[in-house]
């Protein structure tokens, strides 16, 4: 029998302060780095999802010594040069970044490796990564499809590229620039759309160099990195399940302490605005190239918006909530250009579509986004996580604003990326859930 949450209310108010988990994207490359650079890196205010503790085995069984202690995490590493080859498969688990991020590390590594993930990772597209690290001269090899893990590696020299990337993906700009860390030469990868840069900021922290012009960055080949300390800030994607929900739930008003603003990262903040949610913005200060800050959002009268283009890339993980949102809204709000969320944890356009519709939205879906009208009374009812932790945590944000109770499938998947997201619920709520 699978598992189930109820979140059910009685006229639910959020108040208070969060300080959400540290962010996945940083917590992942600082792990990274931190075990390609030879000597110690100290992580602070790592996030433990499982997602990244999937990156901090694969590094454990390539030799690296990394040790935890609650949201600190110790890398002691000999060095890429030095790591050992694995004598069990590296599994990603659910995380396409730790998988997509570590074809390009390994293939300018010294190790011959396989690499797997589970059931939802194994059906994600991976031709984009070995694509361009192919032209580089990476030796990636498959057993059975060669656009889906399992896949093996035979870590060797690398050439440098200049690689005009034809989808916006952090993932991808990251694989080919921590290819080209270890290429002969100089790699510049040129966006369509600007993608998350922590990979950039981090590798400058580290001590390589990089320029950016434009939409085009360029990493010289055989740098090599210093350990050093990260302060990883929270997670705005995991704060905005909470943002939304204190937008929505009347006479709420919470404040997000330690939240990370990279700028890349706030799009999320300027659709909010957009559909006029009340945000003060009450702190900002920057540690280690990222920025982080305080922010109060208030319950507000919402109005429809469109999120489209450029928007894109630096909300693509809020898109399911905001499309919850978006129900609420007067007006019919708009998602475009959102193709890339049909290759995410799941097909999240549909994912979101089926199961909101179930609750009585109104959403269209169309190849790249979707359409919802509103604003619409949502009631109660059964939703699937997919295995999809962003889903499983809109469905629970949904059954704050439902008249009946919504009973969450397979929720132990938000795990992935927010262990403590029921208790952090119920301490803004104040209210039982069962
Ligand atoms: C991530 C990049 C994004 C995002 C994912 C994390 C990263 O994926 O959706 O959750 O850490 O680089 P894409 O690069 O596929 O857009």
């Amino acid at each position: 029998m699978s598992e189930q949450k109820t979140v059910s209310f009685e006229r639910p108010v959020l108040r208070g302060t969060i300080q959400v988990p540290g962010d996945k994207s940083i917590s992942h490359r600082a792990v990274m780095l931190g075990s390609i650079a030879e000597g110690k890196t100290t992580i602070s205010g790592f996030l433990d999802g499982e997602d990244c503790l999937s990156t901090i085995d694969m590094f454990r069984k390539l030799g690296v010594t990394i040790t935890r202690k609650g949201t600190d995490v110790v890398v002691e590493s000999p060095g890429i040069a030095n790591w050992q080859t694995p004598t069990e498969t590296l599994d990603a688990g659910n995380s396409g970044t730790t998988a997509r991020l570590m074809l390009g590390i390994l293939s300018g590594s010294s190790v011959t490796s396989k690499m797997c993930g589970d059931q939802y990772l194994s059906k994600r597209p991976m031709k984009r990564v070995t694509g361009p690290l192919g032209l580089m001269g990476a030796k990636i090899t498959s057993d059975e499809h060669d656009d889906f893990l399992p896949l093996t590696v035979e870590g060797t020299t690398l050439k440098a590229i200049d690689y005009q990337m034809p989808v916006a993906s952090a993932q991808v700009k990251s694989a080919v620039l921590l290819a080209g860390l270890h290429g002969e030469g100089e790699t510049s990868v040129t966006e369509i759309s600007v993608s998350r840069d922590h990979t950039e900021r981090m590798l400058m922290q580290f001590g390589a160099q990089l320029t950016q012009e434009g939409k085009t960055i360029r990493i010289a080949g055989g740098q090599k990195l210093t350990g050093t300390d990260v302060v990883v800030p929270g997670d705005i994607s995991s704060a905005a399940f909470f943002m939304v929900a204190a937008a929505m739930v009347k006479d709420s008003v919470v404040t997000f302490e330690k939240v990370g603003l990279n700028p890349t990262r706030t799009g999320i903040l300027d659709v909010l605005e957009a559909m006029g949610v009340s945000m003060k913005q009450l702190e900002e200060h920057g540690f280690s190239g990222e920025r982080y800050g305080t922010i109060q959002i208030s319950h507000s009268t919402l109005q429809a918006t469109e999120i489209g283009g450029e928007l894109i890339p630096r909300l693509i993980d809020e898109l399911p909530v905001l499309a919850l949102l978006a129900t609420q809204a007067e007006g019919t709000t708009i998602i475009r250009d959102a193709e890339e969320l049909r290759v995410k944890e799941t097909d999240r356009i549909e994912a979101v579509a089926t199961e909101l519709r179930k609750l009585g939205a109104t959403i269209e879906t169309t190849p790249d986004g979707m359409i919802i009208t509103g604003p619409t009374p949502l009631s109660g009812g059964t939703l699937q996580s997919y295995g999809d932790h962003r889903l499983g945590m809109m469905a629970a944000i949904a059954g704050l604003i439902t008249s009946e109770p919504v009973h969450i499938e397979n929720p132990s998947c938000i795990a992935i990326s927010y262990p403590r997201f029921f208790e952090d619920l119920s301490d803004l709520v104040s209210e039982e859930i069962q």
